[in-house]
């Protein structure tokens, strides 16, 4: 994704996310908490990598107080609403002097004002990138930007239900929002890649408007990102199964990766 692809559905994203139960960032915030507890982080600053609308960055600043938090996408447009003070997703506000810091940047530039105890990329971001390079020059400024001993945590979509995830045609709506997702995917030179097409339609003053979404995403394989890791100056401490049949606010087959910056 080298452009603002999330121009328009920027301002859909929250209304679509307010469809589900819970947002899929609240839904996944407590295992990353529970893996941060886990594993333990000596500096309490977060950054959260494509970070969307911010939903996860407010949720860990509103539950953990004298902590700095961050977050950071390439998309100004997802930005500008992760800044804006409310947000039909963000019932509670977040204080003043809590509030996380947004910056319009590529995953391949990060660069926080500090180091921070753990770095965050959650709800398929990862499988976004869809070659080697990028992941490599990702994982090099995410272990540039950990302190010693950080965690960096992320989800991908399951390797081997990868297809599967990219299948059919669903739909899901509400009083004033309609949205199809058409799902296809294709093998390219032993890489597989998904195709999602959503189409919104959105209830306005007089009619409704229509908007199409388009999105390609990687399906990244373990051993190649294990190889990646390594070479990043990274290790990989865990990754989890997370089954949407235990939690369908996940809604696919995902693993969970904790990562620490150093042996
Ligand atoms: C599915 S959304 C997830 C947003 C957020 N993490 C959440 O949980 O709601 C994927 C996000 O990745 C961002 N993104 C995609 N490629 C990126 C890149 N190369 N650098 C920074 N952000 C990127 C998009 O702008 C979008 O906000």
């Amino acid at each position: 994704m080298s452009e603002d692809a999330y121009i328009d559905f920027a301002v859909l994203y929250d209304e679509w996310q307010a469809l589900y139960p819970r947002p899929f960032a609240v839904a996944l915030a407590p295992r990353i908490e529970a893996a941060v507890k886990k594993h333990g982080s000596r500096v309490p600053v977060l950054g959260d990598l494509a970070c969307g609308t911010g939903t996860f960055a407010h949720w860990w600043a509103q539950r953990h107080r004298g902590w700095k938090v961050y977050g950071t996408d390439l998309s100004d447009a997802m930005i500008a609403s992760a800044r804006k003070p409310t947000s039909p997703v963000r019932k509670k506000v977040t204080p003043a002097d809590r509030a996380p810091q947004f910056f319009v940047q590529d995953l391949a530039a990060t660069s926080l004002p500090e180091k921070a105890g753990v770095l965050s990329c959650l709800f398929d971001s990862m499988n976004h990138l869809l070659a080697a390079p990028a992941m490599s020059r990702m994982l090099k400024r995410v272990r540039e930007s950990l302190a010693p001993d950080g965690l960096f945590i992320f989800d991908l979509i399951e390797e081997e239900r990868f297809a599967e995830t990219f299948e059919g045609f669903s739909i899901i709506d509400g009083p004033d929002l309609y949205v199809g997702m058409q799902m296809g995917s294709e093998e390219r030179r032993g890489v597989l890649y998904g195709d999602a097409t959503f189409t919104f339609f959105r209830r306005q003053t007089e009619h409704w408007g229509r908007l199409e979404f388009n999105l390609r995403e990687r399906c990244w394989r373990e051993a190649e990102l294990r190889s990646l890791i390594a070479k990043s100056g990274l290790s990989v401490v865990d990754i989890e199964a997370i089954d949407p049949s235990e939690d369908p606010d996940v809604y696919v087959p995902r693993t969970l990766w904790i990562c620490r910056n150093g042996p």
